[in-house]
């Protein structure tokens, strides 16, 4: 079922989600499910739960099919199907890498972020199977943006130059970007 998504305002973003604590709970799949149809739906490149009103640390992103790109991010890297529960990140390294981001708790923005280049990100998926991933790239900044959710982050809240934050048709005019 596709769920509505939360926009920043909702005080519900802001919060720090909960740890899951039963990975065996049946309502995690239907969640799941939904986080999924939902993402798709707006055509975004991850969800957190939080951003449809549920405070679990379960974040999603990717693609199942590694050739498909998604429309808002054309140029980025492929990044696996995952479902990512109690993640944790480590920086491998100091280093920042800046570049544009969107939000579907943000709809019409897109905003310059700065992120760690290099991490680490640990978790388990719905069976409980560990995840233990070393990455750059889009896909490092994907699961730093979708696991900001899960501590109340919203990514304005990083953004550094304001110059470079504004609406995505006005930005990149050229971009066919019906979705927000
Ligand atoms: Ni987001």
């Amino acid at each position: 079922m596709i769920r509505e998504i939360l926009r920043m305002g909702d005080a519900r973003l802001l919060n720090v989600a909960a740890p899951v604590t039963d990975l065996h709970a049946p309502e995690l799949h239907t969640l799941v499910d939904d986080m999924f149809e939902t993402m798709h739906a707006a055509n975004g490149a991850g969800l957190a739960a939080p951003q449809i009103g549920v405070p679990l640390r379960i974040v999603i992103f990717g693609y199942s099919d590694p050739d498909m790109r998604n429309p808002r991010y054309p140029d980025a890297d492929p990044v696996p199907q995952t479902i990512l529960v109690n993640p944790l990140i480590d920086a491998l390294s100091e280093e920042e890498v800046e570049g544009w981001e969107g939000c579907l708790s943000v709809p019409g923005l897109r905003g310059v972020v700065p992120r760690y280049a290099k991490i680490r990100y640990r978790g388990v998926d719905l069976q409980g199977r560990p995840i233990d991933r070393t990455v750059d790239g889009f896909h490092a900044r994907v699961v730093q943006h979708e696991c900001d959710h899960l501590d109340g982050i919203l990514y304005p809240m990083r953004v550094r130059d304001f110059a470079r934050f504004g609406y995505t048709d006005i930005l990149f005019p050229e971009v066919e970007d019906s979705d927000d």
